[in-house]
């Protein structure tokens, strides 16, 4: 029997960055996510009755999708999660897990968030099967992922994420199709994890300052979204990341992501901005990668900003 499943990936406006003690992944501030329907891993997962253990190999590649050449560090988290699972359902089924990815290979680019949600579903689909227990909901299903990587519950609702303690949902909000762009800046594994850098974060003692910036900045998106105020947006997306990368140095040890080509290319941006009075909303996670969004009525100046950014030499997707 085999269990198929494919979940998007997400990027975060105001971000999920410090955890509660514990190994629940409850995030010590609320975030909120836009979806990614374009960067999506699948996941098969084969009964393999009678073999000793769970084991991970790369799903075939065929409709643009990619596999992924998991680190072992890498297969035996997403093994755990996998064995999680089958324990909450007193399953004892031993599985091949197969994944690929629809993203560019060797960009960077983060795929836990889609990898553990794809992980879920299937995991849940042949549990269920397996122990003829009824599939659990979704607002279950992305409890479950969010043990496995926190930033994966988001991906279970589409396309805004709103994730507090341990309620995670849709919320409404207007620009519901937006366009995504990424400038790859450095494609190589980056050295300090985001589990890592979780954990450094947690432990600055200025930390509740933080948590009430980021929930006032949530306030305040939430708002000029709602007024349809995107230069607010813009503003109160900048003010996040940088916050957020700004907390990376103060920790110890320190560490940055954030490198002389990606400051480079955040000044071509915000120049664009301040001549155009208008632009993409801009964010980077814990690497140096710098994502954009834009209105679907923006799609020109997509086209035309990736040119620009190429002919600069930038490595735009
Ligand atoms: C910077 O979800 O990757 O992307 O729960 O340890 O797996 P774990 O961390 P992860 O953290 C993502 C951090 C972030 C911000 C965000 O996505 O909100």
């Amino acid at each position: 029997m085999t269990w198929t499943a494919s979940a998007p990936s997400n990027i975060a406006l105001i971000k999920y960055m410090g955890k509660a003690p514990g190994n629940q992944n409850i995030p010590l501030n609320a975030s909120l996510s836009y979806t990614l329907p374009n960067l999506t891993t699948a996941v098969e997962l084969i009964a393999n009755p009678g073999a000793d253990s769970d084991t991970w190999e790369p799903l075939s590649e065929k409709d643009g999708f990619i596999a992924p050449q998991l680190s072992i560090q890498a297969q035996t988290r997403f093994l755990k999660h996998l064995e999680r699972i089958k324990l909450l359902f007193n399953c004892d089924e031993t599985f091949v897990v197969r994944s690929a990815n629809n993203f560019p290979h060797g960009t960077g680019l983060a795929s836990s968030a889609s990898s553990f949600a794809a992980l879920t579903k299937a995991a849940v689909l042949a549990c269920s099967a397996c122990t003829n227990t009824p599939t659990p909901d979704i607002s279950y299903q992305a409890n479950l992922s969010r043990l496995g990587s926190g930033s994966s519950c988001r991906s279970f609702f589409e396309p805004w994420a709103l994730w507090e303690n341990e309620k995670v949902n849709a919320i409404k909000l207007p620009f519901e199709r937006l366009i995504h762009q990424v400038i790859l800046i450095d494609t190589h594994e980056k050295e300090v994890s985001s589990s890592e850098a979780h954990r450094r974060v947690s432990q600055l003692p200025d930390y509740p300052d933080r948590k009430v910036r980021a929930e006032a900045r949530l306030h305040d998106l939430i708002q000029a979204l709602k007024n349809d105020n995107w230069t607010e947006a813009y503003q109160i997306t900048v003010d996040e990341f940088e916050d957020m990368h700004a907390l990376f140095n103060q920790c110890t040890p320190s560490f940055s992501y954030i490198t002389d080509k990606s400051r480079e290319i955040l000044e071509t941006l915000h120049e664009y901005w301040q001549a155009a009075q208008d632009g993409p909303l801009i964010t980077m996670d814990a690497g140096p990668n710098i994502h954009l969004l834009y209105r679907p009525t923006q799609q020109e100046m997509a086209d035309n900003l990736k040119h620009e950014l190429i002919s600069r030499g930038a490595h735009v997707i």
